[in-house]
């Protein structure tokens, strides 16, 4: 292997910073390509050791002078650190003079360019790519910041907190000084320069502060960015209602930037965005995009408490930030929009993304206690099963308790830093309970496997369950979790005979309950209580009876989920074609046509390609598996076609709901009649006044050969040639692509003149949407699409790391697939280790993929 094995971080040999930054005045001199950073920090020694001061290094900065109350000092500058020898116990000034040239930063982190405009993003170590710096989160300074740039390239100068002061100098040039009040790490720490324009509007907090909310972006998109501005204004409301958390500023500034690695980031009072998810017209964005940017919108702005005002530790304590904030953005979107949907979509995403993560080499706990590069844990572990952990806590301690323990955690580390043992001590301080064993969800890694086993006589029904965790690297013989498990109890009316939240605590239990007059049908794990998998003794013939009434709208879904499954597993098998799962499902459209439309177009969807493969765990064919779902689809369509044609015709209006039907019933049909859902699409897609209609026309045009997908596709190009965002659907929509073809059709993307390896949207979009969003196609049985993400991988080694590691995530579970294509994915993830130069970002994922 031609890379020296990286250092790993541990947890467990955290020590606190040496020093002290109590200020930090940055100066910022934009001339041509160069930027000049003038870093003027007030330090003093917090270590009777009295060791050297060492600030980190990142890749970009160039050195100019180091100087000590205004004296020049010695100092020893490596790759990754400069020293500068201990300069006495008194506060002392400390100046670095750097310089940084923008355009050549590739990376995305540090300063950067993003079309005409020059932006930051700093977490979690690009900080360092800007300044000499501790750049640690338990380091937390107050930033004054001035911006000086030719007034005519750059007319808005945008950094954190309040704007001080802003002037023009001579020579055309301008400059604005920025002072942030409150104490932020490094990471937080944002600056934009451009010519950009904005909307703007007010929020008045719940204390009368009057706030200037600004949303900025380039010329071209100021059409697109109302819904944006709405959703802030939402978000803000509902911060203060849900947890009674204020804003605490005079601005807060949004800007939308083209080139961006992750979504959105919450630095303060100067959020950065990623277009994709602040730009939103109905004839540009889908109804799931605008339901993206709503929570993204909501999920910055509530890491103001959740991230900023109480910060972290160290970055192993990311999920109590992030956890925490999916949680509050969860809660926010299931207040804005339907509860069940919103529910139901959460844990289809944790399904398909956490449940292989949890499963795969790179498992890790939601507290990891040690990584290479922390940039590879932005995981959906930290994320989305963070803010499971975070739910079951609100479980067990019900609402009023979980808002009280959080606003003691708000109140104890404001202006602090903190961990997740800090967090759940808050909880068990508010409610009396104890739950060191319920902390074992932060330190153990996998997806707990539960059983559950029913008898019932003389009015008593006994419950044994099991649960059981499997091994996960560097962790085996897991103990039991605390596992809380909403159960309804259903009357053969339908109607709840009781609910309780049983709490599995012990590897094996049994639990009864008494007084019933009928055996009650079983609602196990309502509304999703516990991110685990379920196995029950349940009969198809209580599902097909859940399906229709439960009164859970999320348990509904999942028994048609269930079903669905089950009927594909059968058909893997071999077996036989499932006539009441259909029959069922056709009486369930009966029902629900008029009233729970998005419902019904979620039961009318069978589990992703993905999820039925977590499910068969070895040998997996994804080929086969897309097969057996068609097949059942077939199943299902065949006998209702004059159902689904109704439904498609009678859901042609503008709701999210009529949208969602419509597209699950047009889908239902090209399973069994390809020609007539082309004819429907190409209409659906000429008549259409919005982008759902539109991607969900080509969507299933895509598959399929001949005139009208090319005459559609072309159309769609032409039309939507300068709107970037669009032109990113048109890669994707190819990239997913069920056709013969796909290898040669996603090469051919990647040499069309629009594609560009160095954009993450452009990239995401086409191998992305190629090796997570289609693994019919990217497990083709030649390799190719395991070559092709290599290819894409080792070319961005060195440019774009962080992107490169995220985008290998389709590899890391290479062992569940057949024995040919193991062969095939090692073979790749070897080739990758191979590479000269590699960064310790892909080292870290395709090492830990091939050997863990
Ligand atoms: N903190 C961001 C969030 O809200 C995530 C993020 C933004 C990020 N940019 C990043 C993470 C760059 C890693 C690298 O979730
Ligand atoms: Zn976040």
């Amino acid at each position: 292997m031609k890379h020296a094995q990286p250092k790993t971080v541990y947890l467990k040999d955290y020590t606190k910073p040496a020093y002290i930054a109590e200020s930090i005045h940055l100066d910022f001199d934009i001339q041509g390509h160069v930027v000049t950073v003038t870093n003027q920090s007030v330090y003093r020694c917090d270590d009777p050791s009295h060791p050297p001061l060492t600030l980190h290094r990142g890749k970009y900065p160039q050195l100019q002078s180091v100087r000590v109350n205004g004296q020049e000092v010695d100092h020893t500058l490596t790759d990754t650190e400069l020293q500068i020898p201990y300069p006495g116990d008194a506060p002392f000034t400390l100046e670095i003079i750097s310089t940084l040239t923008p355009s050549e930063n590739t990376d995305l982190e540090g300063l950067y360019v993003s079309g005409d405009m020059l932006c930051t993003q700093c977490e979690a170590e690009g900080f360092r790519n800007i300044t000499f710096w501790q750049d640690r989160p338990d380091v937390m300074s107050v930033f004054t910041v001035r911006i000086n740039a030719d007034k005519a390239r750059y007319p808005v100068l945008l950094s954190n907190g309040d704007l001080l002061e802003s002037g023009v100098m001579d020579d055309g040039r301008h400059f604005t000084t920025w002072h942030d009040p409150h104490k932020k790490t490094g990471h937080l720490f944002a600056l934009v320069a451009g010519d950009l324009d904005y909307i703007q509007d007010h929020f008045q907090t719940m204390n009368g502060r009057h706030v200037d909310l600004r949303i900025y972006a380039p010329r071209a998109d100021m059409a697109q960015l109302d819904h944006a501005m709405h959703a802030l204004k939402l978000s803000m409301k509902w911060d203060e209602d849900a947890y009674g958390r204020e804003y605490d500023l005079d601005r807060f500034n949004i800007v939308s930037a083209h080139d961006f690695n992750a979504g959105a980031m919450e630095n303060k009072s100067l959020n950065i965005f990623n277009a994709q998810l602040v730009l939103a017209h109905p004839e540009t964005a889908t109804d799931d995009d605008y339901n993206r940017i709503l929570r993204v919108i909501g999920h910055e702005y509530f890491h103001n408490w959740s991230g900023n005002r109480v910060g972290l530790k160290q970055w192993f304590q990311l999920s109590l930030k992030e956890g925490f904030t999916v949680y509050r953005e969860n809660g926010f979107a299931q207040a804005v929009n339907d509860p069940v949907i919103e529910r139901i979509d959460e844990v289809r995403l944790l399904r398909e993304m956490q449940f292989p993560e949890d499963a795969g080499p790179m498992a890790h706990p939601v507290r990891p206690d040690e990584f290479i590069e922390i940039r590879n844990f932005y995981t959906m572990t930290v994320y989305e099963k963070g803010a499971e952990v975070i739910g079951m806590m609100e479980t067990l301690l019900g609402a009023t308790h979980f808002r009280k323990g959080c606003d003691l955690f708000f109140d104890r580390f404001d202006g602090d830093t903190a961990t997740t043992e800090d967090f759940v001590q808050c909880m068990e301080e508010v409610s009396g309970k104890d739950l060191t064993q319920f902390a074992r969800w932060y330190k153990y890694a996998g997806t707990p496997e539960v059983t559950i086993e029913s008898s019932y006589a003389d009015g008593t029904l006994t419950l044994s369950m099991t649960q059981k965790t499997p091994d996960t690297p560097g962790q085996t013989g897991k103990p039991p979790f605390v596992i809380p498990i909403r159960t309804g109890f259903v009357g053969t009316d339908g109607q709840d005979v009781r609910e309780e939240t049983i709490l599995l605590t012990q590897d094996r239990q049994e639990f009864t309950f008494d007084g019933f007059t009928d055996k009650p049908v079983l609602s196990f794990l309502r509304g999703f209580s516990a991110p685990i998998t379920l196995e029950t003794d349940m009969s198809d013939a209580d599902r097909l009876f859940l399906m229709t009434h439960d009164s859970d709208g999320f348990n509904r879904w999942e028994m048609a989920q269930k079903l669905g499954l089950q009927a594909i597993l059968h058909r893997l098998a071999g077996g036989p074609r499932d006539q009441d799962y259909a029959d069922a499902l056709i009486k369930a459209v009966h029902a629900l046509k008029d009233v729970k439309k998005p419902l019904l177009a979620r039961m009318l969807t069978l589990s992703e390609e993905t999820v039925i493969a977590q499910n068969i765990k070895t040998n997996v064919d994804p080929i086969a598996i897309a097969d057996a779902r068609h097949t059942v689809m077939q199943d299902i369509a065949a006998q209702a076609m004059d159902v689904m044609q109704d439904l498609y015709d009678s859901n042609a209006g503008d709701d999210i709901g009529q949208h969602a039907l419509r597209q699950a019933a047009l889908r239902m049909m090209a399973a069994v009649d390809a020609g007539h859902a082309v004819t429907l699409a190409e209409g659906q897609y000429h008549g259409a006044t919005t982008m759902t209609e539109r991607v969900g026309a080509l969507s299933i045009l895509a598959d399929t050969d001949g005139d009208a997908r090319q005459a559609c596709f072309d159309d769609f190009y032409n039309r939507f040639r300068d709107k970037e965002l669009v032109i990113n659907k048109w890669f994707a929509l190819q990239a997913m692509a069920k056709r013969d073809s796909i290898i040669d059709d996603v090469m051919a993307l990647q040499q069309h003149e629009a594609f560009n390896l160095l954009n993450p949207n452009r990239l995401r979009a086409v191998i992305g949407a190629f090796a997570i969003r289609n693994p019919w196609g990217f497990h083709h049985p030649s390799g190719r699409g395991y070559t092709i993400l290599a290819d894409t991988i080792i070319a961005l080694n060195g440019r774009n790391d962080q992107v490169a590691a995220r985008m290998l995530s389709p590899m890391r579970q290479w062992k569940i697939y057949t024995p040919d294509r193991q062969d095939l994915m090692k073979q790749e993830l070897k080739r990758i280790l191979e590479t000269e130069n590699l960064s310790n970002d892909i080292f870290e994922v395709a090492s830990k993929s091939l050997n863990g």
